[in-house]
Parts: C-alpha cells; sequence; structure tokens
C-alpha cells in the first residue's frame, strides 16, 4: 500500500492500526482522520535529519497544509518552528501556545491591521515580501519602539516543473522580489538601512509537491551566489536560509518514495560546498514542509450514497462529501488511492467515477477509479488527505465541514468538532 499506516485486516482497510469501518460507525461520515504517530514521525524525520546534518537548522511546519490548534502542539511538541500565511493561521497557533519567536509570518498581501496583530503576538519573523510591506513593518515597529527581525522573500527564477499554478518561485511571480532583475539587491539595501528592521535573511520557494533534490540544489545556488552578493556590495553576511516548502508525497502507487533523511544530507553537503566555495559562512539553513508532515497523516471516510451505471458512458458512485471537504481534483486533477474500506478482500471489477454531493458537475474526488461494486452504505476511504483537504475547505451549498478525529494507537478523540448547521447561522446579522 502506499503508506506504512495502511493495511487490510479480515476484509476492512486499517488505518493506523485501527478498523476504519468502526471508526466510520462511531464518528460518522464525512470523517477526516488524523494519524497522530505519524505526524510525529514525519516531523521527526525533518527534525532529526536537519539536526544531523546541517550545522544549524530549523524545520518550520507549513501550516497552510492543515492549520488546527490541536496540530499545532503537536508540531511543537516535536521541536519544529512553522510558518503561518494569515493572522488566522496565526491566531490558531498562538491559542495553541504555540512558542511565538519560532513562527514565521508569510503573505504577500499583509494589511496594516494583520502587521500590527503579528507585531502584538510577538511574531519571531516577518517574511517580507515587498518593498511596500518592507515600509509598513518597520513604521509599525518603530511606533512600538521594537526591533523587528525579518527575512526577505525573493524569486530565484526556478520552474521547478511542478502544477503551473503552485509553482511560485519563478520570476514572473505574485511573491516575492527578483534576483534576477538586481531587484532584491536594492530591496535588501533598503532593508538595511532601516532602523526597526534586524535583516536574519532570505527566503525562497520554489515549488510543491517535489520529488528531487536537484531543485533545493539549484535554489541554494542562485540564493548562496546572492548571499554572496550582498556580501560583497552591501557588506552584509545573512544569517539564515530558507528554502521553502518541502519533499513531495505519494498519493498513488505510481508516485516515488522519497528517502528524505538522505535527500536533506545531500542537500547539506550542497549548501556546504557551495558556502564555501563563495567565502560565506554557511547560513542556518530553514525548510517549509507542509505536504509532507500531514498528508500521508489522513485519510477521509465517506458514505457511498447511490450508484449509477451509464452503459457506453461511465459509472458514478456518490458519496456524502465531496469538493467541499476536498477540492483538490476539481483544482488540479490530483489523484489519490481510493478503497472500498468494507470490502478489502472483493476483486476490483467496477470502474467508476466518485462524485461529490455538490451540485456541480465538476464535483468529483477522482474518475477512473477500480472498485469492488459498491453499495449505498458502503465505506469509501481517500487516502493522504492530510494536506490542503480540511485546509481547503468550503461550505459550498451550506455543506458543514467534516470533524478532525485524530488516531493515537489505541486512542482515537475529536480535535475539531464536525460543523454543525447552528455553526452556519452563526455569523448570520
Ligand atoms: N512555504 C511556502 C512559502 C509555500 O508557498 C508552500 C506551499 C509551502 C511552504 C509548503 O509546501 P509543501 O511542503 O506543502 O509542498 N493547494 C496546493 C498546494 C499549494 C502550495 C502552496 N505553497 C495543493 O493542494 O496541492
Amino acid at each position: 500500500m502506499i503508506c506504512s499506516n495502511l493495511s487490510a485486516a479480515n476484509g476492512r482497510l486499517t488505518f493506523a492500526g485501527r478498523d476504519t469501518v468502526e471508526l466510520a460507525e462511531k464518528y460518522g461520515t464525512p470523517v477526516y482522520l488524523m494519524d497522530e504517530q505519524r505526524i510525529r514521525y514525519n516531523c521527526r524525520v525533518y527534525k532529526e535529519n536537519m539536526d544531523r546534518y546541517f550545522p544549524r537548522a530549523l524545520p518550520l511546519y507549513a501550516s497552510k497544509a492543515l492549520s488546527c490548534k490541536r496540530l499545532y502542539e503537536i508540531v511543537a511538541e516535536e521541536g519544529l518552528g512553522t510558518d503561518v500565511v494569515s493572522p488566522g493561521e496565526l491566531y490558531l497557533a498562538k491559542s495553541a501556545g504555540f512558542p511565538m519567536d519560532k513562527v514565521f509570518f508569510h503573505g504577500n498581501a499583509k494589511t496594516d491591521a494583520d502587521i500590527c496583530f503579528a507585531m502584538d503576538c510577538g511574531v519571531g519573523y516577518f517574511v517580507v515580501d515587498n518593498p511596500d510591506e518592507l515600509a509598513a513593518v518597520d513604521r509599525f515597529a518603530a511606533e512600538r519602539g521594537m526591533e523587528q527581525r525579518i527575512l526577505l522573500r525573493v524569486t530565484p527564477g526556478i520552474d521547478p516543473h511542478t502544477f503551473e499554478a503552485v509553482s511560485t518561485g519563478k520570476v514572473d511571480s505574485k511573491f516575492g522580489i527578483p534576483i534576477e532583475t538586481g531587484q532584491a539587491l536594492e530591496f535588501a539595501r533598503h532593508a538595511l538601512s532601516l532602523e526597526h528592521v534586524r535583516l536574519m535573511g532570505v527566503h525562497a520557494h520554489v515549488g510543491s509537491q517535489v520529488f528531487v533534490s536537484t531543485v533545493f540544489y539549484d535554489t541554494a545556488d542562485i540564493m548562496l551566489r546572492f548571499l554572496a552578493e550582498m556580501k560583497e556590495k552591501l557588506g552584509y553576511e545573512a544569517e539564515m536560509l530558507n528554502l521553502g516548502g518541502g519533499y513531495g508525497v505519494r498519493y498513488t502507487e505510481q508516485d516515488p518514495t522519497v528517502d528524505i533523511g538522505y535527500e536533506l544530507s545531500t542537500v547539506a553537503r550542497h549548501i556546504r560546498e557551495g558556502s564555501a566555495a563563495l567565502g560565506l559562512r554557511e547560513p542556518m539553513v530553514l525548510m517549509e514542509p507542509g505536504r509532507s508532515i500531514v498528508a500521508d497523516a489522513g485519510m477521509t471516510l465517506y458514505t457511498v450514497q447511490s450508484t449509477k451505471r451509464i452503459p457506453g458512458y461511465r459509472n458514478y458512485v456518490a458519496i456524502d462529501g465531496g469538493m467541499t471537504d476536498n477540492p483538490r481534483y476539481a483544482l488540479y486533477r490530483s489523484a489519490y488511492t481510493v478503497y472500498l474500506a468494507n470490502k478489502m478482500d472483493q476483486a476490483r471489477d467496477f470502474v467508476c467515477t466518485v462524485g461529490g454531493r455538490c451540485c456541480e458537475s465538476g464535483d468529483m474526488i477522482q474518475e477512473n477509479v477500480a472498485l469492488p461494486a459498491p453499495e449505498r452504505g458502503d465505506i469509501l476511504a481517500v487516502c493522504t488527505t492530510g494536506a490542503y483537504n480540511y485546509s481547503m475547505s468550503s461550505n459550498y451549498n451550506s455543506i458543514p465541514r467534516p470533524p478532525i478525529v485524530m488516531v493515537d494507537g489505541a486512542r482515537d478523540y475529536v480535535a475539531v468538532h464536525r460543523e454543525t448547521f447552528e455553526d452556519l447561522a452563526r455569523r448570520e446579522a
């Protein structure tokens, strides 16, 4: 199976060692399950290997993949920092007691209110995206009589050959300031001239679902050359180099397996050699894995509602969730592995499209899935849904969001409650 926390026993799918059909009965469907031990394991892969291979390093969990208080508690216990991209994520992290000095605040359109809120929370670092924000951060820090630590977001001009809509490190990007055009150097010069910001280093993110470390080597090469240019022209030596998002995950058997520990060791060697060649002190290296921390620690369970056979066309299976809890197929045509959790011992000879419950034809979870012939009441499991599912969920069609249930060995508990109809009406005037 695609991840070691999946198995089958007595014809039923198990997740984190637990019977998924029983969990579906206990909590109802749709339900997001999260495997606490797998989250911790994934955190340790980054933390232990970065500690081992880099002289100074810190992995930051990228909140955008999944943001809820219980997750921040777990991530903090594992010793990671976190990156937040909105005051909402920051609020949840702070409410969970996340150490604010390890929080990095991203975003290309931070409002004055966002900036003040983050400063008043005591956020450790701003990742400043543009000169307008830089001026605002300096002004609000001055008002508070403080010096705000910052990184500058720059674009190294790399196309990581991932899906266009998720590649954010190219020169033509709404994120950051390009190195290639000389603008990033001026951005740094300006930051160094300001009294109330302390420039700690630079940040670049080149893409998501990355399987080959060459992307990180190339990014590191460009970034180290930029650090050397800053040293030469501005007399400034950066403390921190943030390489952005983490490695890819296996959604299907066709996806490669990444040995993250080994890959990190090669990135560390690359940066050590690159720094030495340029006469730079090796910077503290930060990475921002989101998907590879939570994706394979998640699974969504649904109940089959109907099966439709359209001769000469295709078969449809309708479930009690869909694009409201997982918009990734509708948005990106993302591949997923799907099982009928209560029919694991039956032949998978029914090829179908798994459609959601929304009033929209594009509301599909997956096409061309081979399942045992489904019947109303069967439990359908979609694997690897821990990242960018709950965090991208919506209330389209006024559908309440599913709960997040944590599974931790023999223990299971609700981390986020199922949304109710009353919740839907709560904000109405
Ligand atoms: N850091 C920055 C600045 C990012 O923009 C991202 C992802 C990450 C870290 C985390 O990357 P990861 O380790 O998760 O690959 N909604 C899309 C993914 C968008 C990712 C955007 N940035 C999806 O569902 O695939």
